[in-house]
Parts: C-alpha cells; structure tokens; sequence
C-alpha cells in the first residue's frame, strides 16, 4: 500500500466514527417525523337509531355530541333515545327472532357471520380511524389489536353456528331469544363484536346499546349488518346514556342481559334484572396484578408491565393496574421502567407513531386527575414520565406510585388510566396473598424464568385470566371474565357461547 492510500482510508475511518456517534449517542430516542393517518372518513352530520334494519330519528328527536377527545372538536350527533325507542327496537327484535332468525338452520346463520365478518377486514381501515377519532386511542392500536380481533369474534362464533350440540355434548341447547347488550366506551367496536357474535351464532336478537362517548363504530357496524344482507331487526343499535340502558334492562320483552361496565353500574343492573327471570352476564372492573419474580427476564417483563398498564391509555378493564415487584430486583426494575416509560409517545391518536393517545373523555379525564391527585396525599413516591403533550385535547402522562400502603385509593381503586401502583413482596406466598388482595379478580399477570413457580402462583391467584411472561393479549377462541366483584359469565371460546343458551 502506498503511503498516500493509507492517510486516504484513516480520513474515511474517522467521518464515519464521527456520523455513527452523532446518530445513537447514549440514551437518546430516535424521534420519527409526524406520520398521520391520511384517510378520510365520511361522516354524516347526525345519526339515528338502526332498528328493523333502518336508521330513524329518536322519538324525542333529542341528539348528544360525539366529540373528538384529541382534539374536542364535535365529529357528529348521536341519537338521545328513551324507553319508547328502546320498546320499538325490542319489538322489531322479537319480531325478527320469531319469524326468522330462530327458524334458520346453524348453518345459514353461520353464513350471515362469516359475510360480517368479511366486511368487518373490507372496511377495517375506515373502521379503524373511526374509533380511533372518537375514543382516542392510538391508531396502531385500533389497526392492529382491535379490528383484527374484531373480525376474529365473528369468524371464530360463525364457525360455532352449525355446530352448537357440541357446545354441551350430551345435551339439548336452545337460543334464548332478544338480548339486551350495554357496552363500555375503552373497546367500542370489541366489545359490540364480543358481544353480538356469539348472540347471533346462537340463534338470538339484539337490541344493543353503546357508549355515549363512543357509538360511531357500532353504527358503522349496522351498516355493515345491512351490507350483509342480514335479516332486519336481528340487529338494532340504540344509542343513548344511562338512561337509555335503565330502559333496556327494565324491558319486559328482553330475555337476557349482557354488560360490560364499571362495577357500580353493574351491581345495579344486578339488583333490577334479579326481579326478573333475565339472564345475566357481567364483565366489570379490575384492579390486576403483574407480579415480577426476580428470576423473571427483566427486559421482557417491564416491557409486559408497561404494555399491561399503559395500552389504550390505562382504559382496560384487566389493565395491570397494581405491580408487585420481588424485593431484591425492585431498584433494577424501576431503573428500566422509567427508561422505558420515557420512551412512551404520547399525543395525536392518529399519528401512526404514537404509543398513548387521549383519554376518553373530559370525565375520566377529571376522574384520572383527581385519583392522582388523593394518591400523592397518601404516602408514597410517585413518579410520572416527562413528556411533552399536546395542548388540546386530553392527554395524561404516564406515571407510578411505590411504595403505597395497601389501603390507599390508587392500589384499591380502579383508575381507568395510565396509573401504576407498585409494591415489593419477598416470598411467592407474600405475592399471591398481596395479588388476591382486592375486591376484583378479573386479571394477572405473572413474570419468572420457572415454569413450575408460574403453575403453583396462578393456582392460588383468584382471577379469571393469567397471563404468563406477556400481558393483555387476547383471543376469540379463549374464555375471558373475572372471579368476585369484576363480575360473572365468561365470553370468547366455547364458554362465551353458554350465556346465549337454553341448556336442555
Ligand atoms: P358506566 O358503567 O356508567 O357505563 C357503561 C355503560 O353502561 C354505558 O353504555 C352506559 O351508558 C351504561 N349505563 C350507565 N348507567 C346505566 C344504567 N343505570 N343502566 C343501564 N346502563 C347504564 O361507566 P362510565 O360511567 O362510562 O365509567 C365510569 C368508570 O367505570 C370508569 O372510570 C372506569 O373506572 C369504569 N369502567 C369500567 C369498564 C370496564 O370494562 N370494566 C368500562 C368503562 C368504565
Ligand atoms: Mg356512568
């Protein structure tokens, strides 16, 4: 090599060292430049109720805001339905039922599912915008969570249709006839999915009623009943508040009621349907935990605690509310967390890149402030990610407290947002007893490298679901729903498909 060459490459070395350096220097985060979804959605400037396979006007002619939590700008009006709308929509649902949902074979009405459930992937992205734009979650959550379990609800309870004798081999089972359906505002479009899928596959009506926060997505999906050519009144979507559901349990042409809600409400609902001979499911709040074992990978595991709390901006009902932590690895997995939790983005829902969105509505975002604020009166170290948010709309940071004693609100209370709760325990025993310490049970999670301490600390956890090394993952073919006050019935898989029977 020449001596001119060799000075030449020494030169190249250097720039090179120099860029790299300059690209990942230690601890920064890459910054993605905005990429907001481009398509637009067409909305109409009003909505109506969708009963016996029409939209009309609500009898009042009242109609409420569906605004934008992001932004809080008014998207459309929604019908402000009382109980003459609800009895019309359970006529047209009785009327359906009687003359021709329940005498179609298992088989047709598996066909009606699987062509919703077609329409259901056609449409996904529109869909997907939608709820995105009215209940503010992230739009890689909406795409890539809930639409594709959205459809899967539909494709997995077609399936089951023609074949409900296997349901309880042995035994004769028969459909129940209208279901009245109340859903929550965190899971629009799932849980309508969750909760309409398996009704139809089993040869029932329904009169459905959504969020008032968030009906848009099941108002698409009436349409997307009419586009498959289901039979009217099968279907009917009424929208409305609280009211409007009070009215729909109270119904006297409703055979069974299906809710999905706050624990308060449902213990309610509870004390009315229990005069009458109503079937009863009810999916309520949770206060879950994930336990970390120190023998747990670490990474992986805060990682799990982060999607476990953080996803959908802490508006899950099994969100991995409370974390207990083994006392030796707590520094270390404090350490990674806030690492982690400062690379959380927060802000436009729409923006392909955003982690954490807006919270739902003004409401639970004053109910988030004002359980933050009683917890930093109650002891304890808390500790929220610095972020920069947006200036409109309403955004909450990610955040914890440690070290709380088991009787303060936020280790108890259902917080519905992006609020954590960490605790130490020092024995698998201590974890359990810690764990099962709420009056909830619907979820857990727990972390270790040991398949042998997993099996014997998920048999002494009372909660209906048990994750193990992962979190909040979700499947139509699995049951899903709690133990005590987080409710009773299961939905998903073969058990969610018992609710919507006679067992003969
Ligand atoms: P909510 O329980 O009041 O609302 C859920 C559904 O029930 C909505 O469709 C609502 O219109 C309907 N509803 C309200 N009152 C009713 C009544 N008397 N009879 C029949 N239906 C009625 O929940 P909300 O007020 O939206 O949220 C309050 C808190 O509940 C949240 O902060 C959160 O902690 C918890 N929550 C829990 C959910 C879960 O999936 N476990 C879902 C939503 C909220
Ligand atoms: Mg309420």
């Amino acid at each position: 090599m020449t001596k001119k060459k060799v000075i030449k490459k020494k030169a190249t070395k250097k720039k090179v060292a120099k860029k790299a350096s300059h690209k990942i220097s230690k601890g920064m985060v890459f910054e993605y430049a905005p990429a907001p979804e481009s398509t637009k959605v067409e909305i109409l400037p009003k909505y109506g109720n969708f009963i016996g396979g029409k939209f009309v006007a609500p009898k009042s002619g009242k109609y409420m805001e569906s605004r934008n939590p992001a932004t809080g700008e008014l998207i459309t009006k929604i019908a402000l339905s009382n109980a003459s709308d609800i009895d019309s929509a359970v006529k047209a649902a009785r009327k359906a039922y009687t003359e021709t949902w329940s005498k179609l074979s298992g088989m047709d009405r598996g066909k009606y599912l699987f062509r919703i459930a077609r329409i259901i992937q056609e449409r996904s992205r529109e869909l997907a915008i939608l709820e995105t734009m009215d209940g503010g979650k992230p739009i890689k959550e909406s795409r890539d969570v809930d639409l594709p379990l959205v459809a899967q609800h539909f494709f997995y309870n077609a399936g089951w249709a023609d074949k409900l004798d296997y349901v309880m081999p042995g035994k004769k089972v028969k459909s129940i006839g209208v279901c009245g359906q109340i859903i929550p505002w965190n899971f629009p479009l799932m849980m309508a999915a969750w909760k309409i899928a398996p009704a139809l596959a089993c040869g029932n009506t329904i009169v459905l009623k959504p969020a008032e926060q968030t009906s848009l997505t099941a108002l698409r999906l009436a349409e997307i009943c009419k586009e498959a050519g289901l039979p009217d009144g099968v279907v009917n979507i009424v929208t409305g508040a609280g009211e409007t559901g009070a009215a729909l349990v109270e119904h006297k042409g409703v055979n069974k009621i299906a809710f999905t809600g706050s624990t308060d409400i449902g213990k309610h609902i509870a004390r009315t349907a229990g005069k009458t001979d109503k079937k009863l499911t009810m999916e309520l709040g949770g206060k879950s935990a994930n336990i970390i074992f120190a023998d747990a990978a670490i990474d992986q595991a805060v990682d799990g605690v982060v999607n476990g709390i953080y996803f959908n901006q802490g508006h899950v009902c099994c969100a991995g509310s409370r974390l207990l932590v083994e006392e030796s690895v707590k520094d270390i997995v404090l350490k990674k967390l806030q690492k982690r939790m400062k690379q959380i983005r927060v802000g436009n829902p729409l923006d392909k890149n955003t982690d954490l969105g807006a919270i739902n509505s003004k409401e639970q975002f004053d109910k988030i402030k004002s359980l933050v604020k009683q917890g930093k009166t109650e002891g304890g170290e808390f500790w929220q990610a610095p972020c920069s948010l947006p200036t409109k709309g309403y955004f909450f940071a990610p955040c914890y407290f440690v070290d709380q004693s088991g009787s303060a609100s936020i280790s108890r209370e259902e917080v519905f947002g992006p609020v954590l709760s960490i605790t130490t325990f020092r024995t698998p025993e201590e974890a359990v007893i810690k764990a099962n310490d709420t009056a909830y049970g619907l979820a857990a999670g727990v972390w270790s490298e040991k398949g042998s301490k997993i099996h014997k600390v998920a048999a002494g956890l009372r909660a209906g679901v048990i994750w193990a090394n992962t979190y909040n993952k979700f499947d139509a073919t699995s049951p899903f729903g709690g133990f005590k006050e987080s409710g009773y019935g299961r939905e998903g898989g073969r058990h969610g498909l018992l609710p919507y029977l006679e067992v003969r």
